[in-house]
Parts: structure tokens; C-alpha cells; sequence
């Protein structure tokens, strides 16, 4: 191969510079470390190819510049050409699941269950381009989204990623999304990452990391089912799934990884492993990365000793257990797709014109995800013309939800679980803010005890679940699952709870509900939550009851809709349990998916 190459074909392109690179540059490309363990320096000597922010890891305060400094000396330390050094440009990587919501500042738009509910794949290639202006802003190359997964139990604490639990919905948004992020592949988008392949949402008891047992048909016409338009839309990267296929786990699956995906479907981008997934496979850790790189890993996902991971890779190649020709197929992938976005030609992220853009949470932004508010909403009970509530009315605002941004936002927002309290989402309103702001005369009373019928009109009272993210929002009996079947040990994530019924884990909102209902004030019951619930007591004591899910930091855009500036426009992404059974198809559901009253 000639050392000038005149070809803009990415995949040429990647050919000839593989052909220039040592063993050392090619595992090192393979490697993404996090950035809490890695500095500007490990990248240059170790020729890493990525970096990545688990949920919650920032750089600084948190401000967008702090993301622009950080990524900026990441990236000059990767194309350094000291000592002749070869300059490849890494991939900064982060969980912009539903924003670029780890940063202080974002719009946070509501996650997938609410996205769902709104029935609006045009609303999410919208979405999809403001959380890729936001990635840009911080000077950021990649996010690990879209979630693709068909939850089948909503007993999953990450049920609140999902869509819905019908695949053709799922599928629906799969390729708005990977167009809306991706754009035309140039430096006006990020890398899309559909994750996690495959059968996330499909473990036995809703576990998270758990095992899915399915039919090969049935695997694929569910699971699978949102990953053809994606792939057809050129999503360029997918993440491996922590959860196994019929005891096996999906980072071990040469199947799934390289028959099905890289081979049946055609996906020519690169496979990230999930979070330390690798480790998962085994007791002893090379045998581990051996099988991964050769189920069809192409790179790995490390959170602290990605040291040692490297020097495994260089051990199982060394030994035979990986072969060359599998290791130069990864790095060609990894290559290929960093030709395809034309990061060679990419400036430093300091100067490039998304850099700190004032765009970033800024109004425009907050609009969209005001809309997204909106039409995520699903009305389940509506008695009584309570509503729309007249801007003039005496208003109560109740419930330890009503006044929470970090609450209404749920997990991936600012840390990995979600935050408390109003003061670290930065922008947007939450519930009460919006209603303060449409109905000036509202009184706020968190408890409900400042309910008086001579007083008040109305009650609003907004409730739910606290924030969670991944097997600690799981609701399951006992704190671990068994080992020996490929499904992780899982006893430093203790559960949410055991039960859908939310009057068992939150009695003080049924007991808030009630304080007022009793004063004979009709009551307007919004629920925060990450997925239905056994709700029967509180839709009882309630004239009114709304699914709000987990809709961001744009409360404003439920007063929109209570207060009747827009009508209701959701409708159930997942059949609402009647009892505490959470697999699908299981009981019959209160009410079916698809259900969701308007008012107008
Ligand atoms: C999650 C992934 C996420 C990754 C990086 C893992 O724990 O399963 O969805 O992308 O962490 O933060």
C-alpha cells in the first residue's frame, strides 16, 4: 500500500491507515475507557480510540465549557504526531438518552416511555436533532442512544427507556432518531449507538442484566424488529446487551453479534460492549475478552482498569486465542465509521461552531421539549368536567412531585440515578412553576394540608416514584439473582421495591390524595413514574388522573394541558395493570395500550 492515498472512500481509507498501524495502535483503538480514569496522556501513549462519561462523571462544575476544555485535551493528545506518532482521533462518548442531560444547563426532554405515549416520530427526529445540538455544544462526538428495547415487564427498572411494548411503535422511532442525531454525517451531528442487542426488555421477572428466554422466532420478531430501520437509517453504532439469551450472555453471543447482526442484517458500523460487560462472561478475565472480541465485540467498554483490559488484549492476541484477522476487522470498523463522520477533518472541539452554542437549553429547545410535555400526557379518568381547569380558578398544588424537577426528570439526568430537588436541573419549570406561571392565584401546599373547599376550586396532586436508573429501579423480591446461569450477581443493586402497586411503596400520596378529596375539593391526580402502576386506589379518590411518566425538565408543558391551552394527545405506550403482575400478556390490563381520553 502506498503511503498517499487519494481516495475519499471511508472504508479505503481506514484499509490504508490499518496497514500503517502497529499491534500496539490497533488494541488500543478498541479500548473506551472512562474519563474518570483516564488522562490526555493514557490516550496518546495508548492510542485509545475512545473515552467515554458513565452516568454522572463530569469534568469541572459541569458547565458546557468544562465538557468543550475536557474533550478538547482528549482529542489533542489522540492526533498528537509527536515522535511521529500516528494521529487518529478519538470518540468521546456519553448517555445523551434523553437530552445531554448529565450537563447542568440541558433541555431535558422526556424519556422514551412519555415519547412513546406521544405517537410522534416526527416529534423525535426534532427531539433527536436538539439532543445532537446539545452533544455538540459540549464538544462531544457520540451518544449512546436510541434504547431499542421492547419491554415485556414493566417490573424493569429501566421500563422508562422503552417506547412501548409493542415493537412496531418502537420501530416507528428508530430511524427518526438515528436521522435526527446522525444528521448528513458531518461535523452538524453525533454518532448514534442503538443499544442494547439484544432482548434487554425481554428478561424472565423484568431483572435487569437478566436472562431472556425466547424462541429464535420470537427473539427476532420482537426484539430485533426496532433494529431494521435503525440499521436501514446507517445507526453506526450498536451496544451489546447485558442481559442473556437463553442463559447465554449477548456479550458471549458469536450468533447474535457477528451471524446476525454483522452478518443476516448487514451492519457494517462497530459493536461497543456494554459497561464492564465483558467481565460478565467469566472468573478469568482474558478468557472473558477473548470470547467477546471473538463473539464480535469490536470495542470495549472499561470503567476503571482499562489498563489491565489492554494488556489482556494484547495477551489473547499474543497467544492465539484471538486472531489477527478478527482484531484487524474491529479496528477496520472502528476506522471505517471515524471516516464516515469525517472526524479526520473535524477541527479541535474548542473551534468547532457548535462549541458552546448558546442553543444549548436555550428557549428554542425548551419549546420542543414543552411540546414533547404535551403530547406525552395520557388522561386515564376524567369525571366530573374537572377538566380543563379555568387559568382563574382557585388552585391547589399538592404532592411531593409537584415542585421536584430532579423528580419529574427520573434517572440519566445530571447523576446516573437521577437527582432531588430543583437546584441541580438548571432551567425549565417544574409542575407547580408551570402552573404558578399560567394561574398566578395558585397556592402550593405540598401535603395537602392547607386544603380548604372554601378556599380552593381544585386540587392538582402530582405523585409517583423517586428516581432510578438500570437494576436499582428494578422491582423484584430480594436484593441479588442467582449466579451460574450467565446472569450477573447483582447484590450491590438493591431494588426499588417489590411490588407495581404504588400505594406499597409511596402510601403518602394515596394518603395525600385523600387529605383533600375529603375536604370535597375533586382532585386532579398527575403521576410521575417510569412505567404504569397499580394505581386503583388513587384513580378512585381522583376526579381526574394523568400519566405524566418521566417528562423532563419542561413541567410547564403540563400546565399547558391541565389548564387547556392544548388538549390531551397521549395514549398509552403499555396496557396499565389492574394487579401486581407485570409480564406482558399476563392479566388483563385496566386499561388495553392505546387507551387515552381526550377532553375537548
Ligand atoms: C448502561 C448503558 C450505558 C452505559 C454507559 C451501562 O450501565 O447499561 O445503557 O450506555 O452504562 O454509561
Amino acid at each position: 500500500m502506498s503511503a498517499t492515498l487519494t481516495s475519499t472512500d471511508p472504508a479505503t481509507r481506514a484499509a490504508h491507515l490499518l496497514a500503517q498501524m502497529s499491534l500496539a495502535q490497533k488494541l488500543g483503538q478498541m479500548i473506551q475507557a472512562e474519563r474518570a480514569s483516564t488522562t490526555p496522556d493514557d490516550v496518546r501513549e495508548h492510542h485509545l480510540g475512545s473515552v467515554l462519561s458513565g452516568g454522572g462523571s463530569v469534568p469541572g462544575s459541569n458547565a458546557v465549557s468544562d465538557w468543550v476544555a475536557m474533550n478538547d485535551a482528549y482529542w489533542m493528545a489522540s492526533v498528537s504526531t509527536e515522535g511521529g506518532r500516528l494521529p487518529i482521533p478519538l470518540l468521546y462518548a456519553i448517555d445523551a438518552i434523553h437530552g445531554n442531560a448529565n450537563v447542568l444547563g440541558a433541555t431535558v426532554f422526556p424519556h422514551n416511555i412519555g415519547l412513546g405515549a406521544a405517537r410522534d416520530p416526527h416529534l423525535i427526529e426534532r427531539l433527536a436533532r436538539l439532543c445532537a445540538e446539545e452533544v455538540l455544544a459540549t464538544g462531544l462526538d457520540w451518544t449512546f442512544a436510541p434504547t431499542l428495547a421492547v419491554v415485556r415487564d414493566i417490573r424493569w427498572g429501566r421500563t422508562y427507556e422503552s417506547f412501548s411494548e409493542d415493537p412496531a411503535i418502537v420501530a416507528s422511532y428508530a430511524a427518526g432518531y438515528v436521522r435526527g442525531l446522525q444528521g448528513a454525517l458531518d461535523d452538524n451531528g453525533v454518532i448514534a449507538c442503538a443499544k442494547h442487542w439484544v432482548g434487554d426488555g425481554g428478561t424472565t421477572g423484568g431483572v435487569d442484566q437478566g436472562d431472556t428466554a425466547l424462541s429464535e422466532e420470537e427473539l427476532n420478531h420482537i426484539h430485533m424488529t426496532p433494529y431494521r430501520p435503525a440499521l436501514e437509517a446507517g445507526v453506526l453504532t450498536v451496544m451489546a446487551s447485558f442481559n442473556s439469551w437463553n442463559k447465554e450472555k449477548c456479550h458471549a453471543s458469536r450468533h447474535l453479534l457477528t451471524n446476525v447482526l454483522k452478518g443476516r442484517l448487514n451492519f457494517d458500523g462497530f459493536v461497543v460492549s456494554d459497561w464492564d460487560g465483558v467481565d460478565q462472561l467469566g472468573d478469568d478475565l482474558s478468557d472473558a475478552l477473548a470470547t467477546a472480541i471473538n463473539a464480535g465485540v469490536d470495542m470495549v467498554m472499561v470503567s476503571l482498569d482499562w489498563k489491565r483490559m489492554l494488556t489482556l488484549l494484547h495477551e489473547v492476541v499474543a497467544d492465539g486465542r484471538v486472531p489477527m484477522s478478527r482484531i484487524d476487522d474491529a479496528v477496520r470498523r472502528i476506522l471505517t465509521v471515524k471516516h464516515r463522520v469525517g472526524l479526520f477533518e473535524r477541527v479541535r472541539p474548542a473551534e468547532r461552531q457548535w462549541a458552546n452554542s448558546p442553543s444549548f437549553g436555550g428557549e428554542a429547545h425548551r419549546a420542543i421539549a414543552r411540546e414533547a410535555v404535551r403530547k406525552s400526557l395520557v388522561l386515564l379518568k376524567h369525571e366530573g368536567g374537572v377538566l380543563p381547569i379555568k387559568p382563574g380558578a382557585r388552585i391547589l398544588v399538592a404532592g411531593k412531585n409537584a415542585h421536584d424537577r430532579g423528580h419529574q426528570c427520573g434517572g440519566f439526568t445530571v447523576e446516573w440515578q437521577g437527582t432531588h430537588g430543583n437546584d441541580r436541573i438548571v432551567g425549565g419549570t417544574s409542575i407547580w412553576e408551570g402552573i404558578k406561571a399560567a394561574a398566578p392565584q395558585a397556592e402550593l401546599s405540598i401535603d395537602g394540608s392547607a386544603a380548604n373547599a372554601a378556599q380552593h376550586d381544585v386540587a392538582i396532586v402530582v405523585i409517583g416514584e423517586h428516581p432510578y436508573a438500570e437494576g436499582m429501579g428494578d422491582l423484584r423480591h430480594g436484593g441479588s439473582v442467582p449466579r451460574g446461569s450467565g446472569v450477573q450477581t447483582m447484590t450491590n443493586l438493591a431494588p426499588y421495591g417489590s411490588s407495581l402497586v404504588l400505594a406499597q411503596r409511596h402510601p403518602e400520596d394515596l394518603a395525600t390524595i385523600q387529605r383533600i378529596q375529603a375536604t370535597g375539593i375533586p382532585v386532579v391526580t398527575v403521576l410521575i413514574s417510569g412505567r404504569p402502576l397499580v394505581t386503583t386506589d388513587e384513580m378512585a379518590a381522583s376526579a381526574a388522573f394523568v400519566a405524566a411518566w418521566l417528562p423532563g425538565s419542561e413541567g410547564a408543558g403540563v400546565a399547558d394541558v391541565l389548564l387547556g391551552s392544548h388538549d390531551f394527545h397521549g395514549t398509552l405506550p403499555f396496557g396499565w395493570p389492574a394487579v401486581d403482575e407485570g409480564a406482558y400478556g399476563r392479566s388483563a390490563p385496566l386499561f388495553p395500550r392505546g387507551h387515552g381520553l381526550r377532553v375537548k
